[in-house]
C-alpha cells in the first residue's frame, strides 16, 4: 500500500462504514485508485470450471453490488470479479446502520439484506462491461418474493448473456429463511431450476453455489451430494458467519454476518471438509478472512482451486489484490509448485 492509499484509508475510517464504502466506489469511478493491470504468470494462470483466469485471486460478492465499477475493478489486479448480489426487482435492504467496522478484529459485520438496484440496472451496466476481464454475478432473491427459487433463475435469464459465471447465493444470513434453501430437497430443486434456465443462454456459463460456514457435518454432506448430483460447476465456501467467537471490538454484538480475519479458520475448515466430501471432484473457491498471500495459499492447499476476498480491503486497500496474487506466485515457486492446480489440496489434512 502506498502513502496515498494509506491516507485515503485513514480518512475513510473516520466516516461511517457505509458512507466510506460509497466514497470508495466514487473514487474508483473517478480513477483515483490503484490500477496495476493484469497480474499473471504461467504459475498463476488457472483453469476453473471452464474459465481461464489470469490469477486465482478474485473479488468476493458484495463490494460492487450494482456493477458500477466494472472497468476500474478489472484493472485492479484481480483474476476474476464477482458483482451483486442482484435480485429481480430493486429493493432498499435493511434500515441503516447496517455495516459495522470491527477494527480491533480486522473484521466487519453487515446486515445489508440485498440492497440493490435490481436486475435491469445490472444488465444495462453489464452490457458495457470490459471484455478482457472474468466477471460473474451473485444471484439473489427478493425479500418479499413468493417464489425465491424462481428469482435466481429470473436474474440469470436476464443478465446471463453478459456474464462469465453466476453464483447461486443461498447463504446470506440477512434475508430471513434464505438459508433454508441450503436443505437437501429445496437445494436440489433450486439448482435444477437454475441449471435448466442456463440451457436457454446463448453461452452455457458455469454456475457456482455459495454456502454458509455455519453448516453442521451432515448438512455439509447433503450439500456435497446435491452439488455432485446436480452438476453444479463449483462451490464457493464460504459466506459470512453468525458466530461471534473470539471478538473484542465494540460492535461485536451487532446482528448480521461476520466477515474478515475471525472467519478465516472456520471457513477454511469447511472448505477442507467439503474438498474431502467431494473427493476433489468439484472445484472449490475458498473465501473468508483472506488478508495476505500466505492465507490465500493456505486456502489453496486446503482444497481451493481459486480464492476470493473482500473485508481485508477495508483495512489493506485495493492494492491488496495485486499484492496477494504476486505473493502467491512467490509462495508457489518457493515450494516447487509449477501451477496453482498442483498445490490444490496438498495440505487438506491439516484442516480436518
Ligand atoms: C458480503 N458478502 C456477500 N456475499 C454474497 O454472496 N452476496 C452478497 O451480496 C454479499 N454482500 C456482502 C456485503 C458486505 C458488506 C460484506 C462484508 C460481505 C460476503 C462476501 O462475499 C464474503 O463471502 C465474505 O465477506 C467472506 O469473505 P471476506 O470478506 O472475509 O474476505
Amino acid at each position: 500500500m502506498n502513502l496515498t492509499e494509506k491516507l485515503a484509508l485513514a480518512t475513510l475510517h473516520r466516516l461511517d462504514p457505509e458512507t466510506a464504502h460509497r466514497l470508495s466506489i466514487m473514487a474508483l469511478k473517478s480513477g483515483f485508485t490503484p490500477a496495476p493491470g493484469p497480474v499473471t504468470s504461467p504459475r498463476l494462470r488457472t483453469h476453473l470450471a471452464g474459465l481461464d483466469l489470469p490469477n486465482p485471486v478474485g473479488l468476493a460478492a458484495g463490494f460492487d453490488k450494482n456493477g458500477e465499477v466494472l472497468g476500474p475493478l478489472s484493472r485492479a489486479g484481480f483474476g476474476f470479479i464477482e458483482v451483486g448480489a442482484v435480485t429481480p426487482r430493486p429493493q432498499p435492504g435493511n434500515p441503516k446502520p447496517r455495516l459495522f467496522r470491527l477494527t480491533e478484529d480486522h473484521a466487519a459485520i453487515n446486515r445489508f439484506g440485498f440492497n440493490n438496484e435490481g436486475m435491469e440496472a445490472m444488465a444495462r451496466r453489464l452490457a458495457h462491461r470490459p471484455k478482457d476481464a472474468v466477471i460473474g454475478l451473485n444471484l439473489g432473491a427478493n425479500k418479499d418474493s413468493d417464489n425465491r427459487a424462481q428469482d435466481f433463475s429470473q436474474v440469470l435469464a436476464h443478465c446471463g448473456e453478459w456474464l462469465d459465471f453466476a453464483t447461486i447465493n443461498v447463504s446470506s444470513p440477512n434475508t430471513e429463511k434464505l438459508r433454508d434453501l441450503q436443505g437437501k430437497d429445496a437445494l436440489g430443486a433450486l439448482l435444477a431450476g437454475v441449471l435448466e434456465t442456463r440451457k436457454a443462454l446463448s453461452r452455457p456459463i458455469p454456475v457456482f453455489l455459495k454456502i454458509a460456514p455455519d453448516l453442521a457435518n451432515d448438512e455439509l454432506q447433503d450439500i456435497a451430494d446435491v452439488a455432485r448430483e446436480s452438476g453444479i460447476d463449483a462451490v464457493i465456501a464460504t459466506n459470512t458467519t453468525l458466530s461471534r467467537d473470539g471478538l473484542s471490538s465494540a460492535h461485536r454484538d451487532q446482528a448480521g454476518g461476520l466477515s474478515g480475519a475471525p472467519l478465516f479458520e472456520k471457513s477454511t475448515r469447511v472448505l477442507a471438509r467439503l474438498s474431502q466430501l467431494t473427493n476433489g471432484q468439484i472445484p472449490l473457491i475458498g473465501v473468508g478472512g483472506i488478508g495476505s498471500a500466505k492465507q490465500a495459499y493456505a486456502k489453496i492447499c486446503a482444497g481451493a482451486s481459486a480464492v476470493q476476498f473482500y473485508t481485508a480491503m477495508v483495512y489493506g486497500g485495493l492494492s491488496l489484490a495485486a499484492e496477494i496474487a504476486q505473493g502467491l506466485d512467490a509462495l508457489l515457486a518457493r515450494d516447487g509448485f509449477e501451477s496453482v492446480a498442483d498445490a490444490v489440496g496438498s495440505k487438506r489434512e491439516d484442516w480436518l
